[in-house]
């Protein structure tokens, strides 16, 4: 069954592999045979009526959140803003007119996210919550739910409902954007792509232990990491470095690459690891000049790339996927970096201290 780990050492592992069947679930829920989308009507009107997305989340939700804000606002020309149910609790910004809400959140029970909710289901403002688990106290307290149908997620450092919370949001965003008759959404196969990334989260499992080797070289004993991308490759680099520090305690960071010369390129010193994630055309050249910066400062570079934009020496190709949708693969490699390099400093990968699964005090 889903929550036994068999053959696993740990639930991560087993919660990582679980992806492509994951991503071929939620094809099968959300869309029919003729590749349509299957979602509440109600939902899809009530978006298409707001003039704005504000998503809130916490913690591994909300960095999936960033990626979803860049799928749904090319698919329905809505604004999305995304924000830390934590802050946005006590520091609300101004609100449009006709707001629609999205709560992410893997337990359905976290307690920051829920008292925005309360606030905004006071102020009568609609809200859907895009949740791993049915009946739970975000979902039964939103108006609308989506499933994750991710399975349970045991192990603390969440994988599978990242992204099938892309994936989910990827197949709303089709939903709205199809019902708004966008061309750039009437164009997208959700159900296609989706199957292929699937495919393409097999092949990358199938080199963990090529991960496995690279990782032992950078990251058996450093002290910290940076990661580092810009657009989707920097929203993919906040969830890369808070997989590898929550479970590791490699000091790690996720930096928008043009940044880093701003104030970050001075903790670089002679080893420290950088992975820079290139998968989007327009940037790829510039973050490639940023990891050439941090290289003349004696950074080690690790470089995950889409086939299509890689280069000879680059530690780890990933196979070309819908460019919407290269987060889904693009952080396989660095779940399974932050799972080997747990595992060869001696840690429980499943167990990190300080932190619960699901946090139910403000
Ligand atoms: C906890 C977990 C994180 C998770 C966050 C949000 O802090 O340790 O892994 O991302 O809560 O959880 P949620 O269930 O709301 O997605």
């Amino acid at each position: 069954s889903d929550i036994e780990k068999g053959a696993y050492p740990y639930y991560m592992l087993k919660e990582i592999d679980d992806q492509p069947a994951v991503m071929r679930r939620i094809v099968q829920e959300y869309t029919d045979t003729l590749g349509r989308t299957v979602i509440d009507e109600d939902i899809i009107k009530q978006i298409t009526a707001s003039d704005r997305i504000y998503v809130i989340a916490c913690g591994t939700s909300y960095n999936a959140g960033w990626v979803g804000k860049a799928i749904l606002e090319k698919m329905t020309n809505i604004p999305v803003e995304v924000h830390l149910s934590s802050e946005f609790g006590y520091n609300m910004p101004l609100l449009s007119d006709n707001p629609f809400f999205i709560f992410l959140s893997q337990s359905g029970e976290t307690a920051d996210s829920r008292q925005v909710l309360v606030q905004t289901s006071e102020l009568g403002l609609p809200s859907l919550t895009l949740t791993n688990v049915a009946g739970s106290t975000l979902s039964r307290e939103a108006d609308y739910t989506l499933l994750l149908h991710a399975g349970p997620e045991i192990a603390v450092a969440s994988t599978k409902a990242y992204t099938a919370q892309i994936a989910v949001l990827a197949v709303l965003a089709k939903a709205v954007g199809d019902s708004k008759a966008n061309p750039s959404s009437l164009d997208f196969d959700i159900a296609h792509e989706l199957s292929v990334i699937a495919t393409v989260i097999e092949s990358i499992i199938a080199e963990k232990m090529t991960i496995s080797q690279l990782v032992e070289d950078y990251l058996a004993t450093t002290r910290n990491a940076f990661y580092i991308g810009r657009g989707v490759d920097y929203y993919v680099s906040m969830e890369a470095s808070l997989k590898l520090k929550e479970i590791s305690y490699i000091q790690a960071e996720g930096f928008a690459a043009g940044e880093l010369k701003h104030g970050t390129i001075a903790l670089i010193e002679e080893m420290t690891p950088v992975f820079g994630v290139i998968t989007d055309k327009k940037t790829a050249a510039h973050t490639r000049g940023n990891l050439k910066e941090v290289e003349s400062r004696g950074a080690r570079n690790f470089v995950i790339a889409l086939s299509s934009l890689a280069k000879e020496t680059d530690q780890f190709v990933i196979p070309d996927v819908h460019p919407l949708l290269t987060a889904l693969v693009s952080i396989i490699p660095t779940q399974l970096i932050a799972y080997f390099a747990t595992l060869q400093r001696g840690y429980d990968v499943d167990k990190p201290r300080n932190l619960a699964k699901s946090v139910t005090v403000e």
